[in-house]
């Protein structure tokens, strides 16, 4: 007996996140696929891979599964939009928890409402192949994990729901059930506030060693060199730091690390964050 086919709606299929999971989801037969934009060049790109275009309005009262792939900015606007009118038993599926932290999610009783976001290949996954290697955001190629939230609704919708995000984020590793918040200081705090701009300082500092005359290439060596042995000793314990090193590390910390950095876990520095992330005229208030 044939599986019932599930409809599956991305809404912003042309943005950046949008069209890395149509690709994923085309490939899964059990799915009726709608594709969903608002921007004419998006929707010229699409055609252009030969997929077609649903109309917003149908394509939300048939879906079973919608997912907002639209900018966090609108997400609270889209979702007033399309919640009233998805079916009931449906499940809303958003990319990132900022909205939903936020409470500007759109909600309904007879929805369920999750929240998933990937982890991307990890630093330290085993990647066998060239195109692994090469699958550095991940959902091509390269095994990773995702993080999950029920914001609200039916567990057995939750597992609907949590199936497509396998699917959709495909290959998947481990899926960590956790709640909205615990997500929010993954991501923003964790992820941007903290790894995202220290991968930015990593940058300049590669430039300012240029612009001091040392070679670029060499620069480039010690620096990717240095920063798998500096994460593996700092979160594998593969081997201690040097007692010379532990000394520039302390010379580093106090010129560049505030004494009061770990505030950025502070719930009112997070709400402050995403506040700004999502462009709120009004402070966020827990
Ligand atoms: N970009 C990333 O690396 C990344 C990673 C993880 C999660 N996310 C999350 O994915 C979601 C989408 O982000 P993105 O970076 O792909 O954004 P994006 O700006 O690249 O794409 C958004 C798409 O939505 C379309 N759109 C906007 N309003 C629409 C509407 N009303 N109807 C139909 N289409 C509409 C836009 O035209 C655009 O094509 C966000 O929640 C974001 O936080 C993004």
């Amino acid at each position: 007996m044939s599986k019932e086919r599930l409809t599956v709606a991305v809404i912003g299929a042309g943005g950046k996140m949008g069209a890395r999971i149509t690709d994923n989801l085309i490939k899964v037969e059990d799915y009726e696929l709608r594709l969903v934009e608002n921007s004419p060049q998006k929707k010229k790109d699409i055609e252009a891979k030969g997929l077609e275009l649903s109309d917003m309005s149908i394509t939300v009262e048939v879906s079973d599964v919608i997912i907002l792939a639209v900018p966090d900015t609108v997400i609270g606007k889209v979702s007033e939009q399309v919640v009233p009118q998805m079916k009931s038993g449906a499940v809303l599926l958003t990319l990132d928890p900022a909205a939903a932290y936020a409470g500007l999610l759109y909600d309904r009783e007879d929805i369920t409402s999750v929240v998933a976001h990937p982890c991307h290949p990890s630093v330290f996954g085993k990647y066998l192949t060239e195109e692994e290697h090469a699958d550095f955001f991940g959902g091509v190629a390269a095994e990773q994990d995702v993080v999950i939230a029920k914001y609200s609704g039916a567990e057995d919708k939750f597992n609907a729901g949590q199936e497509v995000v396998r699917n959709m984020y495909a290959p998947v590793g481990a899926i960590h059930r956790i709640t909205v918040k615990q997500m929010a200081i993954l991501e923003p705090t964790l992820a941007e506030v903290i790894t995202c701009m220290i991968g930015t300082v990593f940058k300049e500092s590669l430039d300012e060693t240029v612009k001091k005359g040392v070679p670029e290439e060499a620069a480039k060596a010690m620096l990717y060199g240095h920063i798998q042995i500096a994460l593996s000793v700092a979160l594998k314990g593969t081997n201690p730091f040097s007692d010379a090193c532990m000394v520039a590390i302390d010379h580093g910390k106090e010129a560049i690390i505030k004494p009061d950095w770990k505030r950025v876990f502070d719930d009112e520095v997070l709400d402050k964050v995403i506040g700004d992330m999502l462009h709120l005229k009004e402070p966020i208030n827990h």
